[in-house]
């Protein structure tokens, strides 16, 4: 028999729900398309006919795996290194030289939802380059174990690199016989990834509080109310006066009053209020 080949607005509904309370992504029905094409796939590779087969096995948890290869496929992985320059230069210029200044001698920052790493190597180029002096950690968690992964390996395409500094690049990067770019294990100390869902950050056994939270393009696929625990939790596990960044689309209004807004040369990033 043929697979079906598109979902009913009932069934897109039912998944919608499930993602939701999953993972806190809500996919509105004008990405059923998107989500559907993916969905296919998954039931393609398990050779279900029907997605009423495939959401059995996902509700009853008959095939226990299949929820991670669910969030492998439908989220959103697009990064690269130096992303968002102008926040980057407000927390070489401005953060850390503050942090500092208030005595912090060590400094724990958070990549979360930091697909294959670029954010998270980005930050240890920054901190080992500018601050030689300060011990630093940075943790760069995602929902996908097949991004951990490939952060872990730090293996990098042309384009992932093309705005990493050239003298930063010489030095932290070698090129591989099949054309990408390594990111050297010798400068990987600092750098700890793991596979966290952000509706679970509490839980999360990593090491905890963070001084400043990178969360960028993350919260997006998120509604409000999730948003909004999401948040609590990074203010729940930040230390006092700590800072976080979103991206440049997105903010915390109606979202969290915990924060107060900064503004920078082409940059918002939030403060702590206390
Ligand atoms: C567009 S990427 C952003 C990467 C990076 N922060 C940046 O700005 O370049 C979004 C990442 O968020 C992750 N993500 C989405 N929902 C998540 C959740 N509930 N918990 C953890 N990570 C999640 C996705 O797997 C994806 O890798």
């Amino acid at each position: 028999m043929a697979i079906q080949e598109n979902l009913t607005l009932e069934e897109y509904k039912k998944l919608q729900e499930y993602i939701y309370n999953k993972s806190g992504m809500f996919f509105p029905v004008s990405r059923k398309g998107y989500i559907e094409k993916r969905i296919l796939k998954r039931m393609e590779a398990l050779r279900f006919d029907k997605f009423s087969q495939y959401f059995e096995i996902l509700r009853k948890e008959i095939l226990r795996t299949e929820i991670i290869n669910l969030f492998n496929v439908i989220t959103i992985n697009e990064t690269f290194f130096f992303r968002d320059l102008p926040q980057l230069k407000a927390l070489k210029n401005h953060i850390i030289p503050e942090l500092i200044k208030n005595g912090k001698t060590s400094i724990n920052i958070l990549s979360a939802g930091c697909s294959s790493g670029e954010e998270a190597h980005s930050l240890a180029i920054i901190m080992r380059e500018n601050f030689p002096n300060i011990r630093f950690s940075v943790t760069g968690i995602d929902i996908s174990d097949l991004v951990i992964a490939k952060a872990k390996r730090a293996e990098y395409s042309d384009y992932a690199v093309r705005f990493v500094p050239k003298n930063y690049f010489r030095k932290y990067f070698e090129k591989l016989e099949n054309g990408n770019f390594k990111y050297k294990d010798e400068f990987k100390r600092e750098l700890f990834f793991k596979k966290v869902n952000l509706v679970e950050f509490d839980k999360a056994d990593i090491k905890k509080p963070f001084d400043i939270i990178f969360c960028r393009y993350v919260l997006i696929y998120f509604d409000k109310e999730s948003k909004k625990g999401v948040v609590k939790s990074f203010y729940n596990n930040s230390t006092k006066g700590g800072y976080f960044i979103m991206g440049n689309s997105e903010s915390l209004f109606s979202v969290s009053e915990d924060y107060k807004m900064l503004h920078f040369p082409s940059a918002i990033i939030y403060k702590r209020r206390d």
